[in-house]
């Protein structure tokens, strides 16, 4: 199983996406069997790491994003991935303007899985980008990115023991 997260730049939303799934993935003993990455849909940030922000907040919370670097999604990417996991509608666009059109049913919004149990984020279709706001949307992406990825480890467990 292989899942790469898409966001715009690369540097905030998807890298935290990745650090999340990856710091619950080990946690839930299935390294071994999924592997992770992360993209953006531009290009300005290849080869950047993390914003300080976003690393910092994770860091707060035991996520290390130090050794991530930026790069752009290719349409290569949809065929190495499985899914390919985007926080918003733009990055959902951007990602079919490349994408080969049997490989459409790859691409998935973020908040799709979490739990309709978590009624916290009813309603709530996208990961807002944080990167012209205050630190708080850097906790929310956090928040977003650990109740997501939690109902993702749940939904791909049948497929991953069986
Ligand atoms: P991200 O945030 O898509 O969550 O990585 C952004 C990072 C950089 C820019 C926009 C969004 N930018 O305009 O450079």
């Amino acid at each position: 199983m292989s899942i790469c997260f898409v966001c715009l730049g690369n540097i905030c939303r998807s890298p935290t996406a990745e650090g999340v799934m990856r710091h619950l993935v080990g946690e839930a003993r299935l390294a071994e069997r999924i592997l992770i990455d992360s993209a953006g849909t531009g290009d300005w940030h290849i080869g950047a790491p993390p914003d300080d922000r976003a690393r910092h907040a994770a860091g707060r919370r035991g996520y290390k994003l130090e050794a991530l670097r930026g790069r752009q999604i290719a349409p290569a990417d949809f065929e190495r991935f499985d899914l390919l996991i985007a926080m918003d509608d733009k990055n959902v666009a951007a990602l079919r303007r490349i994408c080969p059109p049997e490989q459409r049913d790859k691409i998935r919004l973020l908040m799709e899985f979490v739990p309709e149990t978590d009624s916290r984020w009813s309603g709530t279709r996208e990961v807002a980008d944080p990167y012209f706001g205050g630190a708080d949307g850097f906790e929310q992406v956090l928040d977003q990115c650990e109740a997501a990825c939690r109902g993702l480890i749940a939904a791909l467990r049948p497929q991953l023991t069986a």
